[in-house]
């Protein structure tokens, strides 16, 4: 395929929860710009909603007016439907409030773990009753916190939120140790609205100071999604020719590992025009069609800055020239649904050699055509990553389902047409 033109990427769904939870615990009211309009965020802020915040309708182009303050408990469950981000960081910022809430979500999130976050905010103080094992449906009652110093077994940038969200809300000291640094949203934005945080080696420390009555309201305009982006940086890398320009990524250091993998493999990404929005480095991407890919070793302390691009990584991988390894990426497991099994078993089913050992990924590059039916699981990553694959010579790449993009790229297809990939998808 020839890729060409200009296209924007989604508002980043990392950054649209955060700064909808804080707009709602903010006194005043708050203004987004750029929110992601996917049904993830939709899912937070309907859930704050329930909560007693105003949140106006969250619409492309559109800003949203956040009117937030004190939380109240709400009349019926709050549900988070698809959204790992939503239900994590809201069990933290639940865990400072003086009421019971249950929060429960569709048939994956109810199959992902959440005694990460519901371990350390016992620990806190907050009373929680899981479900089945470490599963939704989970109740939490919130209330009179202690300070907490943890070390979490997972580089989980949820888990950080949460623990950092609960001391703010329950006005108390949380010092975060992980294994590797995940991405650092939460605390970019706490710097951005004055609130005390600090970071020494890695370590993250927030300080008492008042509590949800200090946060101020937010005026926010949110950088374009750099794991959205990712599949169109793909489809150019991938392309026979041309040139695609994709404008206001967000290039935050902790989540650009795709970017500086693609780059080690021979892309051509560029970085022009860098700034800042809100405290995150935003540029826009020119990207070139790659001569030729090589295989690469992706190393454990890089995944948290690409978790969530290992699907569009491997599809890349699929034709560089050599074996590339993913090493330890046994959190793909826990995602909106097993990613690691349905990376390699996809790949696998269109004719690439892939296989999992242990908590390893491993993908063969091939010039062979790919060619099969993906079951993408309802997983929006899969179903992406495999599109673009869709777009290379000769490729016939049947998708399970295509609607699950609307998680967190509703505009993927059009936008995929428009720079010029014509990948067949069949429902
Ligand atoms: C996210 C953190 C990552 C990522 C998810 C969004 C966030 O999850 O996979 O899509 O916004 O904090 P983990 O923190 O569980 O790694």
């Amino acid at each position: 395929m020839r890729v060409q033109g200009v296209v924007r990427p989604p508002g980043d769904k990392s950054i649209s929860h955060r700064a909808l939870l804080l707009g709602a615990l903010a006194r005043g009211v708050s203004e987004l710009r750029g929110l992601l309009t996917g049904e993830d965020v939709k899912s937070t802020a309907r859930v704050l909603r329930q909560l007693g915040a105003t949140v106006s309708p969250v619409r492309a182009r559109a800003v949203t007016v956040v009117r937030g303050g004190k939380l109240s408990a709400p009349a019926a469950r709050l549900n988070c439907g698809n959204s790992g981000t939503t239900t994590r960081l809201l069990l933290g910022v639940l865990a400072g409030q003086r009421f019971a809430a249950t929060l429960t979500g569709d048939a994956s999130l109810r199959r992902r773990p959440m005694r990460r976050v519901t371990e350390p905010l016992k620990a806190m103080g907050a009373r929680i009753t899981e479900g089945a094992g470490d599963h939704l449906p989970v109740t939490i009652r919130g209330g009179r916190l202690h300070a907490l110093d943890y070390t979490s077994p997972v580089a989980s940038a949820q888990v950080k939120s949460a623990l950092l969200l609960a001391a703010l809300t329950g006005n108390v000291a949380v010092t975060v140790r992980e294994p590797h640094r995940s991405r650092d949203h939460t605390e970019r934005l706490f710097v951005h609205l004055g609130l005390p945080i600090h970071e020494r080696d890695g370590v993250i420390m927030y300080t008492p100071d008042g509590g949800p009555a200090k946060v101020p309201p937010l005026r926010l305009a949110v950088p374009g999604d750099v794991s959205s982006a990712a599949f169109l940086v793909a489809a150019a890398v991938l392309a026979e020719a041309g040139e695609l320009l994709v404008e206001n990524v967000g290039v935050n250091p902790t989540r650009v590992g795709a970017l500086v993998v693609l780059e080690r493999m021979g892309a051509h990404v560029e970085r022009v025009n860098l700034r800042d929005a809100g405290g995150e480095p935003v540029a826009d991407l020119l990207v070139r069609p790659a001569a030729a890919l090589r295989s690469t070793e992706v190393l454990a302390k890089e995944i948290p800055s690409l978790v969530d691009e290992v699907p569009i990584l491997a599809v890349v991988a699929s034709r560089a020239a050599g074996d590339t390894v993913f090493r330890e990426v046994g959190e793909l497991r826990v995602k909106e649904s097993d990613r690691l099994a349905l990376v390699a078993a996809n790949l696998r089913a269109v004719g690439v050699t892939a296989d999992v050992q242990g908590n390893d990924l491993h993908v063969r590059g091939t010039e062979r055509a790919p060619r099969g039916r993906v079951e993408t699981a309802k997983d929006h990553r899969l179903a992406m990553a495999f599109a673009v694959m869709g777009t290379l010579p000769g490729a016939d790449v049947r998708l399970s389902e295509r609607r699950s993009v609307a998680i967190s790229y509703p505009e993927f297809f059009r936008d995929l047409r428009r720079i010029g990939g014509h990948a067949r998808h069949r429902d």
